[in-house]
């Protein structure tokens, strides 16, 4: 794991249709699941959108990363009532003691959360933007939370050890992931056997989610997606206002 330190202190750095599948006993795995995953490739097209960056995997345009210039947005009051970040972690169903990577962790809104939770475990924020792992280093100090840890991740690379965590939770994250093949291959392998993928995406189906089209998500596209590994769907929870919380567990 590359860990990223600050100086001068050294710091370690699914629905109704889901529900059926399940009952169906459906389960979404390849047959060759301790294969290594095939990468279904990627395209380019310079006719991107506004918000996009032209390059599209399994028909979906990725988006742009949202700059650590806006990371207040991140922290923004109304965020409470449209995400209900702490009822999403209530519903992680976590152990004291687990291990979590928040994946594209930002200003840290779920990895604080996520850390109560855990005081017997840790959590590792991982972000591709120094500046945004300097947020959660500020706020780490402000409130003694000694529990995260700051991981600077690469565009095609969590950075974190094989067999390393308990589950990884992307929030509003993965759309915009350059290179979504590579990012779940690393997370894939760094997930114990057992362990769970939480990915909360805006609904894509549902046009009143004020949202621009490529940073929202559709259930079935998701489930593409993560189908390209040995991960099986186990749950979309729809509680929320305006995502999909969706689980998946590697069961190899
Ligand atoms: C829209 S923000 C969401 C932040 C946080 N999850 C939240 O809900 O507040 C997306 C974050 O993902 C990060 N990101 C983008 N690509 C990444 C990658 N390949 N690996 C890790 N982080 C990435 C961005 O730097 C940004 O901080």
């Amino acid at each position: 794991m590359r860990v990223f330190r600050f100086s001068p202190s050294s710091i370690l750095s699914r629905s109704f249709g889901a529900m059926a599948y399940s009952l169906a006993g459906f389960v979404l795995l390849l047959p060759g699941a301790l294969l290594a995953a095939e990468h279904p490739g990627y395209e380019i097209d310079p006719a991107r959108s506004t918000t996009g960056i032209g390059k599209f995997y399994m028909d979906r345009e990725i988006s742009f990363v949202m700059g650590h210039q806006a990371a207040e947005w991140l922290n923004r009051p109304g965020r409470i009532q449209e995400e209900m970040p702490d009822e999403v972690v209530a519903n992680m169903g976590l152990a004291s003691d687990h291990v979590v990577a928040d994946i594209g962790a930002g200003s840290g809104y779920f990895s604080f959360r996520i850390a109560r939770l855990v005081p017997d475990g840790k959590v590792l924020a991982v972000d591709i933007q120094e500046e945004m792992l300097q947020l959660i280093e500020e706020r780490k100090a402000e409130e003694q939370v000694s529990n995260i840890e700051l991981v600077l991740g690469e565009i095609d690379n969590p950075n974190l050890p094989p067999d390393s965590i308990d589950a990884a939770i992307m929030v509003d994250a993965y759309h915009e992931f350059s290179h979504p093949f590579e990012m779940i291959d690393g997370i894939y392998n760094a997930l114990k056997t057992g362990g769970r993928i939480f990915l909360l995406e805006y609904r894509g189906e549902d046009p009143a989610v004020p949202i621009r089209p490529l940073h929202k998500m559709t259930e079935t596209q998701v489930v593409k997606e993560m189908s390209v590994f040995g991960l099986e769907w186990t749950d979309t929870l729809d509680f929320l206002p305006w995502q999909h919380m969706m689980i998946f567990t590697k069961v190899d």
